[in-house]
């Protein structure tokens, strides 16, 4: 079974707030993205990947990931969605067998992670890492709470995100472009999805404490 991983990076960081987009900011030496392209390559299972970044960032982003096993970066879209969409229709002309699909604002993935997912597809199309909600959970309107919603069973989704790619690109073709995660989108065409473990370490860079939570945990190891 081949595998091969989108690596999504055509995002402006608008909630981080930097000059330069999140995953192009340097982390411990290396850019951001590079460390999430590595990551991906550690359990040694995926063949290539496929860098989605913004339209004219192609030539800086092959330069970013040198070296590494790269399919030549295409154009993303507006939204998350339609930049997944994107890179999915790179990947049709010689299709793998199962995608991943990562945030480049994603630079730590836990040993293992990868081999569960894999695992996984065996018996279901999808497949994500989640980690359970830790935090009592209320809902609010206008400054005061509504509701405090159960938190068993409520999972907050991680990437990669591994699919079987046939049922992936046709679940993009058919579906919504302001879907989060590509989870919800074979959800949404009633297939089932598998969890496996997520972890705390496995942070996505939004805001600029963001970057020295990833810090640590890569300095500890705690990967
Ligand atoms: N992404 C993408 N195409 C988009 C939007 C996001 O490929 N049109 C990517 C981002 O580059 C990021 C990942 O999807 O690696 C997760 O998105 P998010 O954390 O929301 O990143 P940004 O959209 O860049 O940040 P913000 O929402 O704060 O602007
Ligand atoms: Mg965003």
């Amino acid at each position: 079974m081949t595998m091969d991983a989108l690596l999504m990076a055509a995002g402006s960081g608008t909630r981080f707030g930097a000059p330069l987009p999140k995953q192009y900011l340097p982390l411990l030496g290396r850019p951001v993205i590079r460390h999430a392209a590595e990551a991906l390559l550690r359990e040694g299972m995926v063949r290539r990947i496929l860098p989605v970044v913004a339209a004219g960032e192609e030539a800086r982003v092959a330069a970013l990931l040198d070296g590494l096993p790269i399919a030549p970066p295409v154009p993303g879209g507006a939204t998350r969605a339609a930049s997944v969409r994107a890179g999915l229709e790179a990947l049709a002309a010689d299709p793998p067998d199962l995608v991943l699909v990562h945030d480049a604002a994603r630079p730590v993935i836990p040993a293992g992670t990868i081999a569960a997912l894999r695992a996984a597809l065996a018996s279901a199309p999808g497949a994500i890492p989640a980690q359970p909600v830790a935090d009592t959970l209320k809902r609010g309107a206008h400054g005061r709470i509504v509701e405090t919603v159960p938190r068993e069973g409520l999972y907050r989704a991680q990437t990669p995100q591994g699919f079987r790619f046939g049922p992936l690109l046709a679940a993009h073709r058919a579906g919504d472009d302001a879907a989060t995660d590509d989870a919800a989108l074979l959800e949404a065409a009633g297939l089932p999805v598998a969890l496996v473990p997520g972890a705390e370490s496995n942070v996505k860079i939004t805001w600029p404490e963001d970057l020295a939570r990833v810090e640590a945990h890569l300095a500890a190891r705690l990967v």
